[in-house]
């Protein structure tokens, strides 16, 4: 029998801490989802190694070999649609996405960003919420659109700002977070939970982003 297990692309840049939390959900087969590829811009990234570890394909499309944004894209397109790739995950994907990929990918495409969004798109989050002195941070997962970190939000975790923290603290504190609330929310998409209304996700019938707490620790999804 085919498996129902939607077939996952995680597009990384890096080390891909995220890529190894949704690796790990998805070694579980009872996960709605498989991650079947591991597709990189940057030749010898670790995200590789984590993916041959996994005994996932590792496919390097270098961004350099092209000669704009939207013949790499296209490229890029053609290999998932090879693999009959269903769903993408960026996953700290250092390459901003034009309309044509984006919309060709609507709705089936997570991203995640290391702030409360709306809050802090863009870079050096950590830093801009010391700066603000928020007493909370976060991560959320969405879905993408052809705005920077922008796309209807599905799931958030808060952490809370503790006196002392630098950059460094509070970045690590993230990202403890982002590892529990990517795979939830690619399970989620995958389970076909989530459904689109204009701006925003709904999640079993509630408007997302559903928020993780910092006191609860564990929401019910
Ligand atoms: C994470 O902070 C993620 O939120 C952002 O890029 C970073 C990727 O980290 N989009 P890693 O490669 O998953 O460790």
């Amino acid at each position: 029998m085919p498996s129902s297990r939607k077939r996952t692309a995680v597009l990384a840049s890096g080390g891909g801490t995220n890529l190894q939390a949704l690796i790990d959900a998805a070694s579980d087969m009872d996960f709605p989802a498989e991650i079947t590829l591991v597709l990189t811009n940057v030749d010898g990234a670790f995200c590789l190694e984590r993916a041959r570890r996994a005994g996932i394909e590792g496919l390097v499309i270098d961004h350099r070999q092209f000669e704009s944004r939207e013949a790499f894209e296209a490229a890029m397109d053609r290999e998932l649609r090879d693999r009959n790739i269903e769903l993408i995950c960026l996953a700290g994907f250092m390459r901003v996405l034009q309309d044509r990929f984006v919309n060709d990918w609507h709705d089936r495409m997570l991203n995640i960003h290391p702030s409360l969004l709306p809050k802090y798109k863009g870079l050096h989050t950590h830093a801009r919420a010391l700066a603000a002195g928020d007493s909370l941070h976060g991560c959320t997962v969405h879905l993408v659109r052809a705005a920077l970190d922008d796309g209807p939000m599905i799931l958030q975790a808060q952490v809370p700002v503790l006196a002392g923290d630098d950059e460094d603290t509070l970045q690590k504190r993230v990202l403890v977070r982002e590892h529990e609330i990517y795979p939830r929310a690619l399970a989620l998409l995958a389970e076909g939970r989530v459904d689109v209304r204009g701006p925003d996700a709904w999640i079993d019938g509630t408007k997302g982003p559903l928020v993780l707490l910092p006191e609860l620790g564990e929401a019910r999804l």
